[in-house]
């Protein structure tokens, strides 16, 4: 069904963050003003509001990466305009947008998503969790290793297969964003403030065993609700994530319109950086 024609395709610009911010925050997640800003300076997000002024009422977002890689998220429609086909709308305008860049669109997917993903193409990578639990600061806090942006960027850049470092800068600048980096500067882990839960990701490490240690790390560090996204292959962390009190709030695939090495699971990144950037 084509979106109605009392609707207005707009494209987001900065004065566009609050009611981005809205939709999400209506939806329960966990966006921050400072997400919505990202995609809108660093992406595109397009938008349908009601009329030529009226409320923003459906989102879609698509980010380029280097490395050909286009992330599309933020796909978000008001109730009261749903099943009229305005997020398939949207979601066209992100993959025309991302072809055009020569960018191959990439995305996780909740388990109703990717019926509708498939449909349009888009081919099953791997699976992942999102994890739930929360943390109190123990009696000796870790402190934090400066975290340099050059080096975090680097390591994302092997471990994600795509160039994002200015998506691991704004998380390092952020205010009350954390950082721990591993032994010889070979992995590291960013937690970030998210509107209902501290976000941990990226999560990169040599292995299974020295992520778990810098996921403790960064766990005895923070306080309150923690989120965090694993990839279903590390099974060593989901176990410590099930006994220690964590539990599995819901599943996502990710999915790849074209070839993307990104569609598997990296053998050094064991947290991602959300299924908003991948
Ligand atoms: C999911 C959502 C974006 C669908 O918007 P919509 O405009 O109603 O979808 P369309 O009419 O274009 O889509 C056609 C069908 O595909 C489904 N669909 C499309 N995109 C989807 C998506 N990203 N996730 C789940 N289902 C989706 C729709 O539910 C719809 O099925 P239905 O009409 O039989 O229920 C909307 O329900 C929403 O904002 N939900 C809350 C946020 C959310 O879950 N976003 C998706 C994250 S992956």
């Amino acid at each position: 069904m084509a979106p109605s024609e009392a609707l207005s395709s707009v494209v987001l610009g900065p004065d566009g963050v609050p009611e981005g911010l809205a939709l999400s925050d209506a939806a329960g997640w966990n966006q921050t003003a400072d997400d919505w800003r990202l995609f809108v300076e660093q992406g595109r997000v397009f938008g349908l509001r009601d009329g030529d002024t009226g409320p923003l009422v459906a989102t879609a977002a698509a980010l380029p990466y280097a490395g050909g890689i286009g992330w599309i998220s933020m796909v978000l429609v008001h109730p009261a305009w749903r099943h009229q086909g305005l997020a398939t709308a949207l979601m066209a305008r992100c993959v025309a947008h991302l072809g055009a860049l020569g960018a191959t669109p990439v995305l996780d997917a909740t388990p109703a998503g990717q019926q509708a993903y498939s449909r349009v193409g888009f081919e099953d990578g791997f699976t992942l969790a999102r994890w739930e639990g929360t943390v109190s600061a123990g009696a000796s806090v870790p402190s934090a290793m400066p975290a340099d942006a050059t080096t975090v960027s680097k390591l994302d850049a092997q471990a994600s297969g795509c160039g994002r470092g200015f998506l691991l800068a704004d998380f390092l600048q952020r205010a009350g964003s954390r950082a721990w980096m591993a032994a010889g500067n070979t992995g590291f882990a960013i937690a970030r403030e998210g509107r209902r839960a501290t976000q941990i990701g990226p999560l990169v490490a040599e292995d299974e065993a020295s992520a778990l240690s810098l996921l403790q790390t960064a766990l005895a560090g923070l306080r309150g609700r923690v989120f965090l996204d694993v990839p279903e292959r590390w099974a060593s962390l989901r176990g410590w994530l099930e006994l220690n009190g964590f539990a599995r709030q819901r599943s996502f695939v990710r999915m790849a319109l074209g070839a993307a090495p990104i569609a598997s699971v990296n053998d050094r990144l064991f947290v991602l950086a959300g299924p908003e950037f991948g």
